[in-house]
């Protein structure tokens, strides 16, 4: 059952995405069969266009939840200047899509309508609702029924689902993103991703960060295109292994934009919204990127750093001081991961001289250990590549994904667990529960101090190490997934459930 499911997937990824939807009349670039895709058709020069910043939906207010109403469907995006119109799918035909900002405690409502064009047939699913997507709003504490749990797809082609976000967590920046079952990867890659920032005033008012113009969602992504402006996305024996990687960098949509800054303070929010790419990033004037938050919140204190590794949908809060820069200067956002084209993310062009009066303050959030000590048991996952009913794949404690899989784990609600990775393999694997934030305090076997790592609900499980969380079950009772959030090893098959249950009455 699996292997028809393969080759699908293949023939699938050998065509440019647009065409194989009927978007583009043209003939698909030809790809070779058993190479990585990732290399773009064409070079494009950078810092050529200005960085977009994705609207900010309006509200309607029903019953004092903030209702909003959004329309997955196929568009055109320009992403360089020297491209022709790319075919996307977007939140409302946007890449990325539109920005939430909700308030905590206060809910929203999300009725995602589905007028993505209708997928073909595959061959060999396991599941006959395996293509309709989900929408998963990562890093939220919600029911499971609005969590965009792969089961729940949206139909074709008109279909709605209302999600319910109750919005009582820290304040962070979360962000929602497709969650089709097997194919999460290729969604997210054509354009379903945008930012929901949740805004706790009552924590965050006192602390006057940047604001206004000088707070800037920034969605990381990396693609490759061909000749036509097309995304190029396949699934190789080496995109499956690895992930996808693409050749250009993207923020917020556009090829290495440039953004001009006055000589002030700035709060980026930063999302690596990329299937597979694990970015460091660094100032090219050497200055430093002051962490103020993690994927669940602010930190205690500000940390300063020289560079900052970002897996795929971790999200950092980080201030960058341009005050002593002068006018005229460019600073470079880098990637010392990458090089080439891959090597930069975006230029700030600083244009003008201001006051800045703005102090970083020395505590921003009261920090609140998960009691450790309080733990009820360590549950234990190995996470591997091997073959599985004949077919290489990715399993976590010896299970490859399928819906019907039982859960394998079930915390009681209201207790405390810690969680064991252990990765053999020599790829870093960024774990994701859904559900919850958690803390770090072990990597191999060596404590931690959990307040460095601030709140997680993503953390890289590093190659051929072990890495122990405390997570705490407390708001709702039901199933979640858990995964790898490289996205092709997600859908090829690094992925399980758990269910919290409820406490047996003694
Ligand atoms: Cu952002 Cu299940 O994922
Ligand atoms: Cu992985």
């Amino acid at each position: 059952m699996n292997i028809p499911r393969r080759q699908f997937f293949r023939a699938f990824g050998a065509l440019g995405l647009g065409t194989l939807f009927g978007l583009r009349s043209r003939a698909p670039v030809t790809a070779h069969e058993g190479t990585v895709h990732s290399a773009s058709a064409v070079t494009l020069e950078p810092f050529v266009d200005a960085l977009r910043i994705p609207p900010v939906l309006k509200p309607k207010v029903i019953r004092k939840v903030d209702t909003y109403t959004m329309t997955m469907r196929a568009a055109l995006a320009q992403c360089h200047r020297d491209l022709p119109p790319t075919p996307i799918w977007g939140y409302n035909g946007i890449f990325p899509g539109p920005t939430i900002v909700a308030k905590k405690g206060r809910a929203v409502s999300v009725r995602q309508i589905n007028e993505l064009p209708v997928c073909p047939p595959a061959p060999g699913h396991e599941h006959p609702g395996a293509m309709l997507p989900a929408v998963h709003l990562h890093g939220a504490d919600v029911r499971p029924d609005s969590d965009g749990h792969p089961r729940d797809g949206i139909p074709f082609y008109g279909g709605f689902r209302d999600y319910q976000y109750p919005n009582q967590q820290r304040g962070c920046a979360l962000y929602y993103h497709d969650h089709t079952h097997e194919m999460t990867g290729h969604r997210v890659a054509m354009g379903l991703s945008g930012m929901y920032l949740l805004v706790d005033k009552s924590t965050e008012a006192k602390l006057r960060l940047p604001s206004g113009k000088r707070e800037i969602p920034l969605n990381l992504q990396d693609r490759s295109f061909n000749a036509l402006g097309e995304f190029q996305y396949s699934l190789t024996p080496d995109t499956l292994e690895m992930g996808f990687h693409g050749d250009m960098l993207l923020v917020n949509g556009v090829v290495q934009p440039y953004l001009q800054v006055e000589t002030a303070k700035y709060r980026f929010r930063i999302l690596n919204g990329s299937n597979a790419r694990i970015y460091k990033l660094a100032l090219s004037d050497g200055s430093s990127l002051i962490q103020i938050g993690t994927d669940g919140g602010l930190l205690q204190r500000p940390k300063p750093q020289a560079s900052i590794e970002i897996a795929p949908s971790e999200r950092i809060d980080v201030i960058i001081d341009f005050s002593a820069a002068p006018v005229g200067s460019q600073i470079i956002l880098q990637n010392l991961n990458g090089a080439g084209s891959t090597g930069s993310i975006m230029r700030f062009d600083v244009t003008k001289k201001v006051r800045d009066t703005k102090k970083i303050p020395a505590v921003l959030l009261p920090w609140e250990e998960i009691p450790e000590d309080q733990s009820v048991g360590l549950r234990e996952f190995r996470l591997a590549r091997q073959t599985v009913d004949g077919v290489l794949t990715w399993t976590i404690n010896g299970q490859a994904y399928r819906m019907d899989n039982p859960p394998l784990a079930t915390p009681t609600l209201g207790t405390i667990e810690h969680w064991k990775f252990i990765n053999p393999s020599n790829h870093p694997h960024p774990m994701h529960l859904h559900l919850v934030q958690f803390q770090v305090v072990a990597v191999n076997g060596e404590p931690q101090e959990a307040s460095d790592y601030g709140w997680k609900d993503t953390v890289v499980v590093p190659p051929a190490s072990e890495l122990t969380i405390v997570v705490r079950f407390l708001s709702h009772l039901g199933r979640y997934v858990f995964h790898c959030h490289n996205l092709e090893h997600e859908d090829f098959a690094m992925m399980a459930e758990f269910e919290v249950i409820a406490p047996t009455t003694p």
